[in-house]
C-alpha cells in the first residue's frame, strides 16, 4: 500500500507529528503550502494532519482536500496537534475525505503545548497498528 503523509502547520508542532509518522513508516511527507493537490492521487492511503484552529481544521487543508482527486475506495488517516480542544475538527476532515470517496480509518490527535518526539508515541503506536491492519492481503510472490 503506497502511502504518504500531508500536513499543515504554522508553529511547527503539526510538522513535527508529520515527520515523526514519515519517518517511523519510512513514507514520504508533504507540506500542503509547498504542494499541488494532484500529488495525493499517486498514493493508497493518505495520511493527513492539521493543527486545529477554532476547533476546526486549518482552511489552508480544507482548500487543499477540496481540490485532490477522487479516491474512491482509498483509505485515510487524519491527525492534529491541538492545545485544549479538537471540537469538531477530525470529523470535519473525515466528512470531507469522504466526499472524495476516502475511507478514514483512524482519527487522532496530540494535545500539547510544544509537543516533542517522544510525546508523540502513542499516536505513532496508533497509526502503526491501523496500517498493519489494513495492509492488503500479500499478493503471495
Ligand atoms: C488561530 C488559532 C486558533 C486555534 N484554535 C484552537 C482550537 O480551537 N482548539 C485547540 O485546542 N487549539 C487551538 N489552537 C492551538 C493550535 O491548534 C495548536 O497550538 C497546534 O498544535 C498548532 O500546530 P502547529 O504548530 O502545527 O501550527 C489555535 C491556534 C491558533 C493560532
Amino acid at each position: 500500500m503506497k502511502s504518504c503523509v500531508f500536513y499543515f502547520s504554522r508553529t511547527g508542532n503539526t510538522k513535527r507529528l508529520a515527520e515523526t509518522i514519515s519517518e517511523t513508516l519510512e513514507i514520504p511527507v508533504f507540506d500542503i503550502s509547498a504542494s499541488q493537490p494532484s500529488t495525493v492521487g499517486d498514493f493508497d492511503l493518505l495520511i493527513v494532519g492539521t493543527p486545529v484552529t477554532g476547533l476546526r481544521p486549518a482552511v489552508e487543508v480544507t482548500a487543499f482536500l477540496d481540490k485532490i482527486p477522487e479516491g474512491t475506495g482509498k483509505k485515510a488517516i487524519v491527525f492534529c496537534t491541538y492545545a485544549f480542544t479538537k471540537g469538531g475538527a477530525m470529523k470535519h476532515m473525515s466528512q470531507q475525505l469522504s466526499k472524495k470517496g476516502y475511507i478514514t480509518i483512524l482519527s487522532v490527535g496530540k494535545r500539547g503545548v510544544k509537543p516533542s518526539k517522544n510525546d508523540f508515541r502513542e499516536v505513532i503506536e496508533e497509526i502503526g497498528k491501523a496500517v498493519e491492519k489494513h495492509q492488503p492481503p500479500s499478493s503471495g510472490n
